[in-house]
């Protein structure tokens, strides 16, 4: 079955890439190739096992805390403001590891900041917990210089998570880890022991794209379309007087609505066979009363055909402004 990380030209090949656009700092060693980011949570849930919950954003994905309630992993939230996660809210939380979007939090948008980064591997290297840095759209930067990994700050203590669901496609199916070196065996021992996650046509077709360098000029071409996208979906949504987030990385943009608003623009959107994601359910179950709970929509603009954009963004302002007239 091959090595149990997956094929080593594709982990050679990451750790170039990884190292030059993120500034990963890992070996071909230390990667483990998987199906996805959810993948990796759901490695690693295993791992961290079940007597103690992971701390995760307030807001998230709630695709990873289902996948961790799936293995009976308890997640706890901890607050956002506009520096991102608050990290003194893990002090006194017992908690093998905490899951962030550092680079750009999902759903908000910011980038944690810097005394933020540093507190939370203050706090990982004191108490021996783990961050786990999800770098989903790392490669996706528009306004500001990039945001590199969290884990270069220190490798031994950051579980580095990507995945190719927002370079290439989501159906893909294609994700990798770099792993502190306590996390190797262990990780590899929860994936069974063997080559099960990837298939080594993908593996070895994705090593391919990346030493020609198709996939930076790819990368690169799409980073031209999404930010023209993006401008285009700012100028139609500017006449509503909505705030706006989550602008300068990724193919998301996060709408806040008026009160009330969300549950209204996600009914007419779908029939308008517009997929929008509501703002409330990625929020954590857990979160208390002193967590705010805005209504908003995430509008992810990546997915579209080209030809199928222009007339999205027709119907979305349709849609908009039908519910808030
Ligand atoms: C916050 C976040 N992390 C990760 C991913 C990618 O997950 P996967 O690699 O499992 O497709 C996404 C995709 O939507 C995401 O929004």
């Amino acid at each position: 079955m091959g090595d149990p990380r997956g094929p080593l030209p594709l982990r050679e090949a990451l750790t170039e890439y990884l190292g030059r656009v993120r500034g990963v700092r890992t070996t071909p060693e230390s990667i483990v190739i998987c199906s996805g980011v959810r993948d990796g949570v759901d490695l690693l849930g295993r791992v961290f096992g079940r007597n103690r919950p992971v701390a995760v954003e307030a807001h998230g994905l709630y695709i990873f805390r289902d996948a961790l309630a799936a293995l009976d992993v308890a997640t706890t939230p901890i607050s956002l403001d506009e520096h991102g996660a608050v990290i003194s809210d893990l002090d006194g939380l017992d908690t093998p590891a905490v899951l962030l979007t550092p680079a750009h939090q999902s759903p908000f948008g910011m980038a944690l900041h810097p005394t933020r980064r540093a507190a939370v591997i203050d706090w990982a290297e004191c108490t021996g917990g783990y961050v786990v840095d999800d770098d989903y759209d790392g490669e996706f930067r528009y306004d500001r210089q990039p945001v590199g990994a969290l884990q270069a700050l220190n490798p031994e203590r950051v579980a580095y998570l990507g995945s190719a669901s927002k370079s290439l496609a989501q159906v893909l199916r294609v994700g990798w880890m770099a792993l502190p070196d306590a996390l190797i065996d262990p990780v590899i021992a929860a994936a069974g022991g063997a080559q099960y996650h990837v298939d080594a046509l993908t593996a070895l077709t994705l090593a391919d794209f990346l030493n020609t360098g198709a996939y930076d000029r790819h990368v690169r071409r799409m980073r031209n379309r999404y930010r023209r996208r993006r401008d285009v979906l700012v100028d139609a949504l500017a006449g509503f007087d909505l705030g706006i987030g989550g602008l300068a990385a990724g193919v998301n943009m996060l709408l806040t609505l008026p009160d009330g608003a969300e549950p209204e623009v996600l009914r007419r959107a779908g029939e308008a066979g517009i997929a929008l994601s509501g703002l409330s359910i990625m929020r954590h179950p857990l979160a208390g009363p002193d967590i705010p709970d805005p209504d908003g929509v995430i509008i992810g603009f990546g997915a579209p055909a080209e030809h199928a954009f222009g007339p999205a963004v027709d119907a979305l302002r349709g849609v908009l402004a039908e519910t808030l007239r």
